[in-house]
């Protein structure tokens, strides 16, 4: 195609939208999966404080987005933004994929999926019937606890430092005789854990929440959703507890961009190339400092 066409047939634009969002890794794996399924695409970072993000991502419809990627703090604003939501966004009540759908957008949830595909698939964990903790009830909970219900996990238990939003998440699960939710502070009360999902926003800023090791059941796997290094903190608490596996969140980074990557061009991208290559990359940085 040369330099006119491309003007004139410009390649459809993505986008991430978040704050801060500069270091999102999201361009980059977007792009590399582009590559390898040799689709024309441009994948961009758009900065949007949570006060600016309808009108951010209004421009950016007008300007031709197809579609997007919501990060941190705007995946449940995200949901008043949308036309439709799909069954995964519905239920999380947090949206991480928005799709152009007709004049409106249709909002959906990957990391919930990507989380549990690189737990059983790359980590190769068997999840069902695993009595579990999660960590957190803001929107990375959100995202992810359907999915590890569907997985099969065993009783879900819900710890978050403010026990109303914890007591929300159960309640918008649905699941009452599974899923229990608890106050941080209680935490030394709730026995043995086979799966642990750290899903605070603590990591990035503050210390994480000092945790017992007598959580830890013996095989025990432990989850940050986040990676690099806000993770280094919790599973060093886990690996110093004890736990079998210690699994940081690039891997469903990778993942919900696949599952997303699908929902937009139907069709879903080897991604073992790209978390090899993004690993290599995070053991630099991390163990450079
Ligand atoms: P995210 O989308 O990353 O989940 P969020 O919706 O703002 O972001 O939620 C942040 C989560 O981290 C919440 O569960 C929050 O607890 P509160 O609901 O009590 O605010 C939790 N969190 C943040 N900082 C924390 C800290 N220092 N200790 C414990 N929990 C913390």
């Amino acid at each position: 195609m040369s330099p006119a066409d491309a003007d004139a047939f410009p390649a459809p634009r993505y986008a991430v939208f978040g704050q801060p969002v500069s270091h999102s890794l999201s361009p980059a794996i977007h792009a590399a999966f582009a590559r390898q399924q040799a689709i024309a695409l441009r994948y961009e970072a758009i900065e949007a404080a949570p006060e600016a993000f309808a009108d951010a991502l209004a421009r950016f419809a007008e300007g031709g987005g197809r579609g997007a990627n919501v990060t941190l703090p705007l995946k449940q604003a995200a949901v008043d933004l949308c036309a439709t939501l799909g069954d995964s966004a519905r239920r999380a009540g947090a949206v991480n994929t928005l799709v152009r759908d007709g004049a409106g957008w249709r909002g959906e949830n990957t990391d919930g999926r990507g989380l549990v595909r690189d737990l059983t698939e790359r980590a190769g964990l068997d999840l069902r019937a695993r009595r579990t903790l999660l960590i957190g009830a803001g929107g990375a909970a959100r995202g992810v606890a359907p999915a590890l219900l569907d997985a099969g996990i065993g009783d879900l238990y819900i710890v978050n430092r403010t026990g109303a939003r914890a007591d929300a998440l159960a309640d918008a699960l649905g699941e009452p005789g599974r899923v229990h939710s608890r106050y941080l502070d209680d935490i030394g009360a709730l026995g043995e854990f086979e799966l642990i999902v750290h899903a605070t926003s603590a990591g990035r800023g503050a210390p994480p929440p000092a945790l017992p090791r007598a959580l830890l059941a013996p095989r025990a796997a432990v989850v940050d959703l986040n990676y690099g290094e806000a993770a280094v903190p919790f599973l060093a608490w886990a690996r110093a507890s004890g736990a079998h596996d210690a699994i940081d969140g690039l891997g469903m980074l990778v993942e919900q961009a696949a599952e997303s990557f699908a929902l937009w061009h139907g069709v879903r991208p080897e991604t073992d190339t790209v978390y090899a290559e993004l690993r290599a990359r995070q053991n630099l940085l991390v163990t450079a400092d």
